[in-house]
């Protein structure tokens, strides 16, 4: 049942090898090739230094052709062929796509989608979570593959299904959210006052009356509903559903396999999840990172702090990423020269200890027969990909192995939230280019200008961990849950920064308003109130005037009133009633301080804003040129330091008084002098032997 909170992940810390090399390799589909093409792929792929294949992703209907037939004969060999290369390999489960005859037999097991739709079979990704049979059939195959494959000694891993998400609306999760709401609620009368059900006539009378909200019921969008309260309990819900399907595998696996780490491959801000609480039943996280024409270096930074944050801090696994393009975005670009590398390189400065491709061969057919892979359609070896897999596999063969187990000391925590997400698309006011994404992004962004590392923390942080930073920021954390305000009033009276933002501390657990002036539950922090909140369109000209200059404002929170011992740190100039009166604000608290951003500003704002933060917290930014990104893994019990310094642009760059002088070059052993020369899309790991 979806309400009950499996055990928590094992407490044993793992590393992620493969027999004690750095992994390097990917999703390997042989079963989607005549067997005699099989060794030859592999020899191939030993060729380009990769360790490691991710086996049995989509392979259901293959090893059990129907309910009472199992056939692992195919898996058994391409597992031997594995062994025999020395390859390690990640044992996937499966369970991500249903086999056609599971649907035909129980048709309970399909999804009904937004639109009330019940599908046939088709696709993947497409379960219902709350089908028993889909439970029982999925965690049935999760048991046998470990009993059969657990104890092979080239096993890296465990991964379960692939890329959980997406919603079922269908009368068996109808249910199982009644019984879910029931559980939370106690009675019907604190669910009515929890989701103010009085707006337009919703009181409930029955639990039995309670609809999943689609289309044809409350839903206004798959983001927003009638009653915000009951859209985000349903998501809850859905995440709590497909992470019971997780750990029922996970608990079956680990019947027959007490040792593997056992994950799933996450999508970075993925809407739909509530990764955190995932990440407390995961051994190891690992993600897919495919970069979009647009994504910027500090985006994906972002994305992998996230990850490593789900994680508890912990080093990741890089599951996929395209070694060339995809075939799913709008523009499915190639990389250029180097740019794999460079990426593989930043994924492993924010904590990757894996770098692996989807995939490993390309398909011939299917939908993803144009994405790319490191055999390729052409099959040579003298290809350009192939050829710069080849180049990072030596390198990660060479060195890899002392990347391994690295820590981030970030001085900066930032506070993310799946319930803020949801609540925030909600909201019925913002401009559509104010979503809960874009605020995370745009303030995380000074801060990797400043190559100042940044946790990603969840709202469920101790007091303890997050005493350890010295700024805490919180972009457009809407929803504030009960003893969060009172812990970050204890953060900030013992000397913390606390930074925040226009549509922060606004709404209480049930995702009501908290009454009495925004920000709700920071406006004793903060020591200011908003009184209004103003959404002019896009066109009108409005700036906020720092001391130091100006910045460009595209969305105020309106007019601020500093009746509570708030300084402003900023003021609106331009075409709007309230010219002269704060844009951004600052309040002493304690041996601290809170920082207030009342409007989305441009870079320059940011910047200003930033700057004020880490001069007040004491923070020590490193510059570098705009291209150039630095961050440093931690290795305590080696007493060193690697650090990363990675050109992201595709032009060669220079970096004078650069502040590695007589470290080694770990890549090519000599010695770093102040002034370095980067490649286009260059990489340069400083080696730094702390005292001791
Ligand atoms: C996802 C999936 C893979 C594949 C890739 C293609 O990450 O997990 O199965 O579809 O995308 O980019
Ligand atoms: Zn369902």
């Amino acid at each position: 049942m979806a309400t009950q909170l499996p055990h928590p992940a094992s407490s044993q810390a793992f590393t992620i090898s493969a027999n004690g090399r750095f992994c390097f390799g990917g999703d390997w589909n042989p079963e989607q090739w005549d067997e005699s093409t099989w060794e030859g792929d592999i020899i191939k792929l030993e060729h380009a230094g990769i360790n490691e294949a991710t086996i049995n992703v989509f392979a259901w209907a293959l090893i059990q052709p129907s309910e009472e037939r199992y056939d692992f004969s195919m898996l058994d060999r391409i597992v031997a062929l594995l062994d025999k290369h020395d390859f390690g390999f990640i044992m996937a489960t499966s369970t991500g796509a249903l086999p056609a005859w599971i649907p035909a037999k129980y048709p309970d097991t399909t999804r009904t989608d937004f639109e009330g739709r019940h599908h046939a079979f088709g696709m993947r990704h497409n379960a219902c979570p709350n089908s028993p049979n889909f439970q029982r059939l999925s965690t049935a195959l999760a048991g046998k593959l470990s009993e059969r494959y657990g104890n092979d000694d080239h096993l890296v891993a465990w991964h379960i299904s692939n890329e959980y998400g997406g919603e079922c609306y269908c009368e068996r999760c109808a249910t199982a959210f009644r019984t879910w709401l029931k559980h939370k609620y106690g009675s019907l009368d604190a669910l009515n006052r929890a989701w103010n059900t009085n707006f337009w006539s919703h009181t409930y009378t029955d639990f039995e009356q309670i609809l999943p909200p689609n289309t044809l019921t409350d839903g206004i969008d798959n983001r927003r509903a009638t009653l915000s309260g009951c859209n985000i309990d349903y998501k809850r819900f859905q995440s709590d559903s497909l992470l019971a399907n997780y750990t029922g595998e996970r608990d079956a696996i680990r019947e027959h396999d007490a040792k593997h780490p056992i994950t799933t491959n996450l999508m970075d801000i993925f809407e739909g999840l509530d990764y955190f609480k995932w990440g407390e039943q995961m051994d190891v996280i690992s993600w897919d990172d495919y970069p979009f024409i647009n994504t910027t270096p500090s985006d994906n930074g972002f994305k992998h702090d996230l990850m490593r944050g789900v994680g508890g801090g912990k080093p990741f696994m890089l599951m996929e990423s395209t070694p060339s393009q995809t075939n799913w975005h709008a523009y499915n670009v190639l990389k250029e020269p180097g740019k794999m590398r460079l990426q593989s390189y930043q994924a492993i400065a924010h904590g990757a200890d894996t770098v692996q491709y989807f995939q490993l061969k390309q398909s011939a057919g299917g939908f993803e027969k144009y994405h790319g892979a490191v055999i390729t359609h052409g099959g040579r070896e003298d290809e350009r990909v192939f050829r710069e897999v080849s180049a990072l596999g030596a390198e990660l063969n060479a060195h890899g192995h002392d990347f391994l187990g690295g820590l981030i000391d970030a001085p900066v925590a930032m506070m993310f939230d799946w319930d803020s997400y949801w609540s925030l698309e909600n909201v019925s006011l913002l401009p559509e280019s104010f979503t809960y994404r874009n605020q995370v992004l745009r303030w995380y962004a000074p801060f990797h200008r400043r190559n100042l590392a940044v946790d990603v923390v969840p709202e469920s942080i101790s007091a303890e961990r997050l005493n350890q930073y010295k700024v805490l920021v919180a972009p457009a954390l809407i929803m504030v849950k009960p003893g969060v305000a009172e812990l970050i009033e204890q953060y900030v009276q013992a000397g913390g920064v606390f930074l925040t933002t226009i549509m922060s501390g606004m709404h209480d657990e049930n995702d009501n308003v908290i009454l009495g002036g925004y920000p709700g539950a920071f406006r004793n922090v903060c020591g200011m109130r908003v009184e209004e909140l103003d959404m002019y369109p896009e066109n009108k000209k409005v700036q906020a005037v720092f001391d130091s200059g100006t910045s460009d404002v595209s969305v105020t929170g309106g007019v601020i009133k500093l009746d509570d011992g708030a300084r402003p740190l900023a003021t609106y100039t331009g075409d709007v009633f309230y010219r002269g009166t704060p844009a951004a604000t600052v309040n002493d608290y304690g041996s601290g301080a809170a920082y207030f951003a009342g409007a989305v500003m441009d870079k320059a704002g940011t910047d200003m804003i930033v700057d004020n933060v880490a001069r007040r917290a004491g923070l020590h930014a490193i510059a570098s040129p705009d291209s150039v990104e630095v961050i440093t893994r931690s290795y305590p019990e080696r007493h060193q330091k690697l650090t990363f310094i990675l050109n992201h642009s595709g032009a060669a760059v220079t970096y004078p008084n650069a502040p590695f002088d007589g470290d080694r070059s770990l890549l090519d052993g000599t010695t770093l002098s102040k002034n370095l020369t980067l490649d286009p899309y260059g990489v340069i790991i400083a080696v730094h032997d702390t005292d001791r």
